[in-house]
């Protein structure tokens, strides 16, 4: 069944589970994570980016949701926009049939300039004004995603800030979080502690010099009663990286935000978790080894089949360690 971001985490929060937002783009994807919910008695939250919806089509990706609801009827999903620049992108995805929406209002329209307080909460104040007269939940952002080692914000993805940030932008302020929540109504807020998008987020084993746990723990004090959403939340594990090296890539050394820190974040507030860069990799890890060791194949089923499974469980280690199983 569909469902909306604010019913799903309530429960959540009720339960003390998190709940893993998995990007999609295609039905392979789709389908990796409805089955992972599926096998798991889980709810799970599907999140398409802007990114998504232009590569896909907004028809599609409407269809694609509808056929994971009518195949896995008891599976509650969430179908929510990710990153939203501005209020007319989260209303178009309103009227494409998505139940959530993120309206990242943390950086302005272009993506790239770190935004003023005025104008997070007012696109904020809009959409969820908006939103709410239709039950549809809304996700707001305060605080630049970027790294807390280097001062950058998101490099590989368009989405990320220009220009060296500063130790206050990339830290959520708790008291402003406060005033955040109160002034736009958000139903999740996400917020930033040192992680960014993609593979490379960390040099080395992330500690809390470079992973800044100690805030979400600071603004759950503040906001016990907000559910609170974590991005660029992929582990980056280390098999992933060898099996795609292994098979002809070529991904530095990197580290991502260990699952047990994850963890401790659900203790303290966090429902949402954002997850895409693990997906990415477990399924280009297996379809360069299939076509490296059979290079003369050329069905794509060949080598996407081992690329669903390989997402599927992924999407499954999460719905376990999140303890999100069990909970449809
Ligand atoms: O926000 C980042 C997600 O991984 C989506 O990425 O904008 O390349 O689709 P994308
Ligand atoms: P990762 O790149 O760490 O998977 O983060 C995804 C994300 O935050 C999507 O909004
Ligand atoms: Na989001
Ligand atoms: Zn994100």
């Amino acid at each position: 069944a569909r469902i909306t971001l604010r019913q799903l985490l309530d429960h959540a929060a009720e339960h003390d589970y998190g709940v893993p937002a998995f990007n999609i783009n295609n039905m392979e994807q789709a389908l990796a994570i409805a089955e992972a919910a599926d096998k798991t008695d889980s709810p799970v939250i599907i999140q398409a980016s802007r990114g998504a919806r232009s590569y896909a089509h907004d028809v599609m990706l409407k269809r694609m949701m509808d056929a994971i609801i009518e195949i896995y009827p008891h599976i509650p999903v969430c179908i929510h926009l990710d990153h939203g620049n501005g209020p007319a992108t989260c209303m178009t995805a309103i009227q494409a049939g998505f139940t959530s929406v993120m309206m990242d209002g943390s950086l302005e329209e272009d993506g790239k300039t770190p935004a003023d307080w005025d104008y997070n909460v007012g696109v904020t104040k809009t959409v969820t004004d908006m939103a709410h007269l239709g039950g549809i939940s809304v996700e707001g952002e305060l605080g630049v995603l970027g790294s807390l080692e280097t001062g950058e914000g998101d490099k590989e993805d368009g989405h990320g800030a220009e220009g060296k940030l500063s130790t206050e932008q990339l830290l959520t302020d708790p008291e402003e979080a406060v005033k955040f929540v109160k002034e736009t109504k958000v139903d999740a807020l996400a917020i930033a502690m040192g992680t960014s998008h993609g593979a490379y987020k960390f040099t080395r084993q992330p500690d809390g010099e470079i992973l800044a746990m100690h805030v979400i723990e600071e603004i759950h004090r503040r906001l016990p009663d907000t559910h609170l959403v974590m991005h660029g939340s992929s582990s980056v594990p280390q098999d992933l990286q060898d099996i795609i090296n292994q098979y002809g890539g070529e991904m530095p050394q990197t580290w991502g935000v260990p699952v047990e820190e994850i963890q401790r974040g659900i203790k303290n507030g966090v429902r949402k978790i954002n997850i895409d860069t693990d997906n990415r990799m477990a399924m280009t890890g297996q379809i360069r080894r299939i076509l490296s060791e059979h290079p003369g194949e050329f069905d794509p089923r060949k080598y996407l089949k081992p690329a669903r499974e390989a997402m599927t469980k992924l999407c499954i280690e999460r719905l376990e360690q999140f303890n999100t199983a069990g909970h449809a």
